[in-house]
């Protein structure tokens, strides 16, 4: 085809999926539907053009419909490294790691299971090799959330539903390419297949392939942050970065270069906001919007054009086939849904997850962009069989249609039946109530003007009733549909005070006084907040507070590889981070509660405003408390955390000073540049993190042990070689009673509280605990848990004896600290009742 020809069809191509979107809104289809749609119109026509004659068989554009230009490299190089490098940058890292199990489960457990059940139901029937039935399998294990989000928000589905099926998406597009990769190959290639081999490439291949994602990733950041504030040059690395990952990982090093393309896009996700200003962020986002949306609907039309040409030579017993894959696949589906995720729940290894939504994430498991292209790129194969490359054509195209036809057009009507939308019912109380509110705001408001301005003509009077009027019917209309008991009014208060929550941290995003890397993590916790309050009512708002606050998994693992490695790197920075959210969380509370006077009160009425109130209150006091425990351990870094907060402010005030001195006229371009600039350079300063020092120099923790006080320097320096420091998280139980005891600590700093069945004792600083069982050796007498964040020294067993050789004076302290504690413990077991 000539240059002249090529760019019209594309330009006519682009027009078609432009109009896509409106058309399919009218007519109430997805719009995938539509494409595929129109793509069958072209391929019918241009099948008819050449084979009916009408033109010459080697007439360029008919044959470019008619056969694709596109090999089936294009489709594995650069169609899906696209789509998926978009959805994983749209990805919350944070809120996927909280939903990990359920999401890994759905996405990686499924495709396999759903894989194995498509290729062994299609393998006796189909006629056809098992790895050719098994690769059919991995092309339609895969789910496309497009559609589905699109009907989500429609009804406004649960904000935690979306985020399910968008990673199971993701990372299961992952997992079918791994698998469609080792498939291809085993058909295409002569070499015979070592089944060992297989199986480990199925670890070591995704495995290596997301430590390269990561390290592109990481490297793509730290670029970004170094070439500054220019978003065509962010934007342009951006772009680099997810075929770069590919090939690198596929070519050079033979590792899957999907899972690098999905690893690299969550490593951007995370790391990218914190590293540029959010315009440019948001700007990046929406090139890659707009690149996702140009490949996806090239894709449904270009599969969709191969679709007359394909269903030419479709007989009775393809159909058949069909109905095997549609049986298998949906069964596969079921049997995750509603057997293995129950018993993940139950072995409370994933959240629980309702009957109706498991219902309907399993019939909203359509098929779409990555199905056709895994599709296209095996009947564009020149190497594949050309049994396979039909068998493979017709059911995944077949498949993906009866997915989007049959599923999709009745996932909307299962939803209402459901009543997964009833919560825009209650919305729309909620929204009558606002209206009446801001009418009644208006009228004053106008009234005032007219006032003012002398405008007291009779339009003035009848335009201020109608807004009366219109605010009156309003109420009314939410009064009266007013079926909404107490606890529901709470629960929608709480629904909109998360809302407010989340534009405050926008707020100050926007104004930079927090890091990106916060921000994300308060729009989380903040979203958590809307879910557990419209989904729980207040009951959900204050178990999920509760929750915020507790420590988490990875708090906990932290504090593993810094008690069992001594690597405190890990347990620092989740300090760190607990610290940072937990003052900008009051901040944000603070901020917030003049909205419930102003906003909340006056649409939900006094009751309600006064609970809402309450409800804050306590969890103020709760993060608080929390920040106080933490204050209380480190208060340099507390005290430098909040001069940073400050510093951020002012320099936004003077931003926004300087902004409007130019705005007025007052300085002129080259002056506001200037100040501008030197502002930016300041932000930039206070951007990094504050590194928090956990004080743990044994050296300067045994100095200010007041058991060691008599001790000489170099008695002191002796006795730090022995020992080990450890920070210890509040609430977290370090001894427990009956257990064989393998260390003492001293207490450095905090505080910790001992159970000894009979009576609960609190040590301090300077006391030692856990000595009883070393000198003893009989199993530990008591449980012990830190009240505060605590800084012990640990000492081994074996390092006790050392010391204590060398030391008598401290021997006979210990020795006799212990036997008055287990006089005390025998005493207070005669004194029992
Ligand atoms: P051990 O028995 O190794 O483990 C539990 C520890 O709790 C014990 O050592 C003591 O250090 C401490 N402990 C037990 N009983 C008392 C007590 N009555 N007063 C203070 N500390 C105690």
């Amino acid at each position: 085809m000539d240059v002249p020809s090529l760019v019209l069809v594309m330009a006519a191509l682009l027009v078609v999926v432009a109009l896509t979107e409106p058309i399919a809104r009218a007519v109430r289809l997805p719009s995938s539907v539509v494409l595929a749609g129109f793509g069958v119109g072209v391929g019918l026509v241009a099948t008819v053009l050449i084979h009916g004659g009408v033109v010459p068989a080697d007439n360029a554009t008919a044959r470019f419909f008619a056969d694709l230009p596109i090999g089936s490299d294009i489709f594995i190089y650069v169609f899906l490294p696209t789509l998926l490098f978009h959805s994983a940058l749209g990805m919350d890292i944070h809120q996927l790691a909280e939903d990990g199990v359920p999401v890994l489960m759905l996405a990686v457990i499924a495709v396999v299971v759903a894989t194995l059940a498509i290729g062994f139901a299609l393998w006796p029937v189909a006629g056809v090799s098992l790895a050719a039935c098994l690769l059919l399998g991995c092309i339609v294990a895969t789910t496309d959330p497009v559609a589905v989000i699109g009907i989500f928000k429609d009804v406004g589905a649960p904000e935690r539903l979306v985020r399910l099926v968008e990673g199971e998406s993701l990372l299961n597009d992952a997992a079918a390419i791994t698998m469609f990769v080792v498939f291809s190959a085993l058909l295409t290639s002569t070499a015979a297949v070592d089944g060992t081999l297989v199986a480990l490439d199925f670890l070591v291949i995704p495995l290596g392939g997301a430590v390269v994602g990561v390290v592109a990733g990481r490297a793509t950041a730290g670029l970004i942050g170094v070439v500054g504030d220019n978003r065509l040059v962010e934007v342009s690395l951006s772009l680099a970065l997810p075929y770069l990952a590919y090939v690198v990982a596929e070519q050079l090093f033979h590792l899957s270069g999907v899972i690098a393309v999905v690893a690299a896009g969550l490593t951007l996700a995370s790391a990218g906001p914190a590293r540029m200003t959010p315009e440019a962020w948001r700007y990046l986002k929406d090139i890659w919007d707009q690149l996702a949306f140009w490949f996806s609907s090239l894709i449904f039309l270009l599969a969709s054009i191969l679709i007359p040409r394909l269903l030419g030579g479709v007989d009775a017993y393809d159909v058949l086939l069909l109905g095997v894959v549609i049986v298998a696949s949906l069964a596969a589906r079921w049997i995750i849904l509603f057997g293995v995720l129950p018993l993940l729940t139950a072995a409370n290894l994933s959240p629980p997850v309702s009957g109706d939504y498991r219902l309907v994430i399993f019939w909203g498991g359509l098929r779409g962009a990555a199905t056709l292209a895994l599709a296209l790129a095996v009947t564009e194969n020149a190497a594949m069989p050309p049994e396979v490359a039909r068998f493979v054509a017709v059911l995944a195209t077949g498949f993906t249609l009866f997915t989007l036809l049959v599923q999709g057009l009745t996932l909307r009507p299962l939803m209402r039946s459901l009543r997964l939308d009833r919560l825009t019912a209650v919305d729309q109380v909620l929204r009558d109530r606002a209206v009446a509110v801001a009418y009644a705001h208006v009228a004053d408001r106008v009234a005032d003007v007219a006032a003012r301005h002398q405008l007291d003509s009779a339009p003035t009077a009848d335009l201020v009733e109608a807004y009366r009027a219109r605010g009156a019917s309003a109420r009314t209309a939410a009064e009266t549909t007013t079926l909404l008991g107490a606890d529901d009014r709470l629960a929608l208060a709480l629904v909109a005070v998360a809302g407010r929550e989340r534009e405050l941290v926008l707020q100050h995003a926007g104004e930079g006084t927090v890091s990106q890397d916060l921000v994300d993590r308060l729009l989380s916790q903040a979203r958590g907040f809307l879910d557990a309050a419209r989904l729980k009512g207040v009951a959900g708002y204050r178990a999920f507070a509760e929750k915020r606050l507790a420590f988490t998994w990875r708090d906990h693992l932290a504090y593993r590889v810094h008690a069992r490695l001594g690597i405190d790197r890990f347990l620092a920075r989740r300090l760190e981070d607990r610290f940072e959210l937990l003052m900008e969380t009051r901040i944000v509370l603070d901020q917030v509660l003049p909205f419930v006077e102003q906003d909340v009160t006056p649409v939900f009425g006094t009751e309600t405003g006064d609970a809402v109130r309450r409800v804050l209150g306590e969890r103020r006091t709760a993060v608080n408390r929390a920040m106080e425990a933490l204050r209380l351990q480190y208060p340099d870094y507390a005290d430098a955390l909040e001069r940073r907060f400050l510093a951020r402010v002012g320099l936004a005030l003077e931003a926004r000073h300087v902004d409007s001195l130019h705005e007025n006229g007052l300085v002129n371009a080259e002056v506001h540049r200037d100040l501008a600039r030197s502002i930016a350079a300041a932000q930039a300063r206070t951007a990094g993190r504050l590194a928090l020092d956990l004080g743990l120099d044994t050296a300067v923790l045994v100095a200010r042990t007041p058991l060691f006080a008599d001790f000489t320097a170099e008695q002191r320096a002796e006795i730090a070689r022995l020992l080990k420091p450890v920070v210890v998280l509040p609430g977290q139980t370090f001894i427990r009673r009956g257990e064989k005891g393998e260390t003492a600590y001293f207490i450095s700093s905090g505080a910790v509280s001992v159970d000894t069945g009979r009576s609960e004792i609190r040590l301090g600083r300077g006391d030692i605990v856990g000595e009883m069982a070393l000198l003893t050796r009989l199993p530990r007498s008591a449980t012990v848990t830190a009240i505060g964040y605590c800084s012990l020294l640990a000492l081994s067993r074996r390092d006790l004896d050392q010391m204590l050789a060398g030391h008598p004076v401290l021997e006979a302290h210990m020795r006799r600290v212990a036997e008055e504690r287990r006089r005390q413990n025998i005493a207070a077991v005669a004194d029992g009742p």
